[in-house]
């Protein structure tokens, strides 16, 4: 069996290559290599995947590449590649995600329309898409309402799935993700900044009061929610993929201060446009349909990330992407 993962050098797109590759799959990765974070630590997150002979790296833009050639004979194509960030995604920049999040999204969409014999299109879609909530968890059928223009360029890539899969047949699953943690954790996300923090006594810019809440997921759990999507054949439509574990800031804080013993020196600052107050997934139809059952709970989680970074703390202190 073949798949292609789009993204691959990314956070989330390496382990689920990792995850592929366990199990017996020929992977093709494809993956453009933004200068959205630094490319040293992209390179890195390859290096487990470089040396298997089942594994073939395209360096190429979804954009411009060649598609037919990596989707040849393909099964599954998981649809990582994406600009993220909330925080960036104003301003000028937003064509940086009008191109990468929806042109790119269609052009992909474009080359598999005709394709024979693929089991399943799974697009990494994003809880940004659902916006500001009331509740304390939503569940699929709640309104969208993005509240910032990323989560709009991931919904309208949604919905061009969507609109594929309905005209032309393409098998889509859309999951949610919900904020993905763990070791490789890009280094603008607030765990890796934490982290890193808290290890070289830097300051942490914090936004807001720190009260805000996220339902955090670790990644060993997310691209376990990808492969079951991909081949459980009752799976179709969208999926919640959630850790439940719905925690703030702040706990979060004392949860790395625990975990690496020190004091995080906090820089507090404004809360970003763009960042809703709370997420919580209802992951009910993922864990009937998928039995998606996520196995790490918060503090394994972070323990397991804080050894990540301390091994490679040569790499942040290098990076100018971390801040
Ligand atoms: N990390 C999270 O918490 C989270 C939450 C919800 C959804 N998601 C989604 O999951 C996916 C992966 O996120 P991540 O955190 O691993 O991000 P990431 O930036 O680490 O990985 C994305 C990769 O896509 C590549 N890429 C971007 N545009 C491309 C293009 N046009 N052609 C080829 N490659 C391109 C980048 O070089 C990058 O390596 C994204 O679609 C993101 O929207 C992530």
């Amino acid at each position: 069996m073949k798949a292609l993962v789009t993204g691959c050098a990314g956070f989330i797109g390496s382990h689920l290559c990792e995850r592929l590759l366990s199990a017996g799959l020929n992977v093709v990765g494809i993956d453009s290599l933004t200068d959205y974070y630094d490319l040293e630590i992209k390179k890195s997150n390859l290096d487990n995947l470089t040396g298997s002979q089942k594994f073939a790296f395209v360096q190429d833009d979804i954009m411009t590449s060649d598609l037919g050639s990596a989707l040849k004979n393909v099964d599954f194509v998981f649809h990582l590649a994406a600009q993220p960030g909330v925080r960036g995604s104003w301003g000028d920049k937003f064509s940086i995600y009008v191109k990468n999040n929806i042109l790119s999204t269609q052009r992909l969409l474009e080359a598999v329309k005709d394709l024979q014999g693929l089991r399943k299109f799974v697009y990494a879609s994003s809880s940004s898409i659902y916006g500001q909530i009331s509740e304390e968890s939503v569940n699929e059928e709640h309104k969208t309402a993005p509240y910032s223009p990323y989560g709009a360029t991931k919904l309208a890539g949604e919905n061009l799935c969507f609109l594929y899969s309905g005209n032309f047949k393409v098998p889509v699953v859309s999951l949610r993700l919900f904020t993905v943690y763990g070791p490789r954790q890009r280094p603008d996300m607030a765990f890796t900044r934490l982290i890193y923090a808290a290890i070289s006594g830097k300051k942490f810019s914090l936004f807001g009061d720190g009260n805000q809440e996220r339902d955090f997921t670790y990644v060993l759990d997310v691209v376990e929610g990808m492969w079951l999507a991909a081949t459980n054949p009752d799976s179709a439509g969208i999926f919640n993929i959630g850790g439940g574990h719905v925690v703030s800031m702040n706990e979060v804080i004392s949860i790395v201060e625990k975990a690496t013993g020190s004091r995080i020196n906090i820089e507090r600052k404004h809360t970003e446009r763009g960042d809703v107050r709370r997420t919580g997934a209802d992951v009910s139809r993922s864990k009937s349909i998928l039995a998606f059952s996520p196995r790490y709970d918060i503090e394994e989680g972070i323990l397991r990330q804080v050894r990540f970074v301390q091994e490679h703390m040569d790499m942040y202190h290098n990076s100018t992407s971390i801040s």
